[in-house]
């Protein structure tokens, strides 16, 4: 992550902010009033340039020496509000000429301006020449700079491991960034591979991962301290999607790269809680494999057998994620953890459902619901809860095993996925699963093209207040 940020406390308080730019942030509201304290070149500056402190538009004011004196940027109206966002005036860190700049007073929510600006200036660089902003930030006063400095390099780092495709993040490699992320932080990270996934009983992990040549295996990371309370993350880490033998039409595999979103965004969150030093024993499950297609790819029809021993049939290849996550979550809960987080790019039904800005989640936990909605609510970190509806358990009825994993008529499919995962968890305190999508169409203020970290800020908010001094 470039370093965008200025720190006020850095050796010569105040040097810096002296030559930044001031950015006044104005309402389209208060426009009159504003104007009408400037000088009158000013105020005729914003006229001419039809300046209406509309949401997100932008105005430099030249001063007389002909440098940037000031930049207004437009915040939009009262009526607005609802759909206001805090990452809003973070926009700006792409739209700014190169220059130092800092916030005046009376931004609204200069925490998350300020990790907008971060999150904003984020360029995946891996394949092409360093580029993009270097518009850089004073922080404003009285946030926490190296607190917003974790959570932005926690979410690039899940963003950075979505973006690279495949042929270059297949398990080795998400295996590789497992132990390049706990060297830093002395985590543990132990890795069951290949044909040892069925001497140590993950037979769906091996099963969904067996067609590719490159070896299937479940990564786990441990860290922290024993008698801490115990959290553990699971994500997906399907790192291509083919849809196996029910192979994906071409334009619904374009984007499969992406598949391992669960497990990028589960590693972003554990690289946050890390680096807090938050007070908990914190587990990342992952199991990660590609869903290939081969001569001894697993089929339609077959029966599988799953760690806490109940048989899954498979109707459909490409419900692969709730497979190889099953067997992940049936060993996290071995341990009775106080909580246990899913996160996986599990089905399409739930972008149909909410779009892809909005994951749905699933828990029991009424508490531990409301905690997820204030906290990505107040982060800026948008979720929505689903429900866990029990007559629909019934859809997963098997003719011959204990359980098909996917209901026949396809009706509410997030759904149904969630309950099949929940079979697996009995022992844990609390279970949340959350269904991502992992990936932002549409770039918007602080969210650029391409891999999405999801939830995971608001998750860290959560923790932190939950387990935090
Ligand atoms: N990885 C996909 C789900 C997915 C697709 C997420 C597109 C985001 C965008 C998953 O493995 C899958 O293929 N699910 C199937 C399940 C179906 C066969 C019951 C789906 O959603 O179509
Ligand atoms: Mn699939
Ligand atoms: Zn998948």
């Amino acid at each position: 992550m470039k370093d965008i940020l200025l720190d006020k406390t850095s050796k010569k308080p105040g040097a810096k902010k002296a030559k930044a730019v001031p950015i006044a942030t104005v309402s389209s509201d208060n426009l009159d009033a504003f104007r009408r304290a400037l000088p009158s070149a000013g105020a005729r500056w914003i006229e001419a340039n039809g300046f209406k402190g509309s949401r997100g538009q932008l105005l430099l004011m030249p001063g007389e020496d002909g440098d940037i004196a000031r930049v207004l940027f437009g915040l939009g109206g009262q009526s607005e509000a609802a759909t206001r966002d805090a990452f809003l005036p973070g926009h700006l860190s792409s739209q700014l000429p190169d220059g130092t700049y800092v916030f005046e007073d009376g931004l609204p929510d200069p925490e998350l301006a300020t990790l907008g600006w971060l999150l904003n200036a984020y360029r995946f660089d891996r394949y092409r020449k360093p580029g993009g902003t270097k518009a850089q930030l004073v922080a404003p006063d009285g946030i926490d700079t190296a607190a917003v400095r974790r959570v932005a390099s926690g979410a690039c780092l899940a963003r950075d491991l979505i973006n690279i495709p495949a042929e270059d993040m297949g398990p080795g490699e998400l295996e590789k960034a497992t132990r390049d992320l706990a060297r830093g932080h002395k985590a543990r990270v132990k890795v069951t591979k290949g044909e040892d996934l069925l001497a140590r009983n993950f037979p769906m992990i091996h099963t969904v991962g067996r067609a590719s040549d490159r070896a299937p295996r479940l990564i786990d990371m441990v860290w922290g301290a024993a008698g801490k309370p115990k959290v553990t993350l699971v994500g997906k880490g399907v790192c291509f999607d083919t849809g196996g033998l029910n192979l994906k039409p071409g334009g619904s595999m374009a984007l499969m790269k992406k598949d391992m979103g669960g497990a990028a965004n589960v590693l972003g969150l554990a690289s946050m809680i890390m680096a807090a030093k938050l007070p908990v024993r914190l587990r990342v499950l992952i199991p990660a494999v590609d869903n290939n297609v081969s001569a001894n790819a697993f089929r339609p029809s077959d029966v599988l057998l799953s760690r806490n021993g109940m048989t899954v049939e498979i109707a459909n290849t490409d419900a692969e994620g709730r497979l190889v996550v099953a067997d992940a979550l049936s060993l996290a809960d071995e341990e009775s953890p106080d909580l246990i987080v899913d996160m996986a790019t599990l089905t399409g039904a739930a972008r149909v459902a909410l779009g892809p800005d909005l994951p749905p989640f699933y828990t029991d936990d009424e508490v531990l619901a409301a905690d997820v909605a204030a906290h990505c609510s107040a982060t800026s970190d948008p979720v929505w809860r689903m429900p866990l509806w029990p007559r629909y358990d019934g859809w997963l009825d098997s003719k011959i095993a204990d359980v098909n994993h996917i209901s026949e008529g396809g009706f509410a499919g997030s759904v149904t996925a969630a309950l099949f995962l929940k079979r697996f968890v009995s022992k844990a305190r609390s279970y949340a699963h959350f269904d991502i999508y992992g990936w932002t169409p549409t770039a918007r203020p602080g969210r650029p093209y391409g891999g999405a970290d999801q939830a995971i800020r608001g998750l860290f908010s959560l923790l932190g207040e939950r387990y935090g001094k």
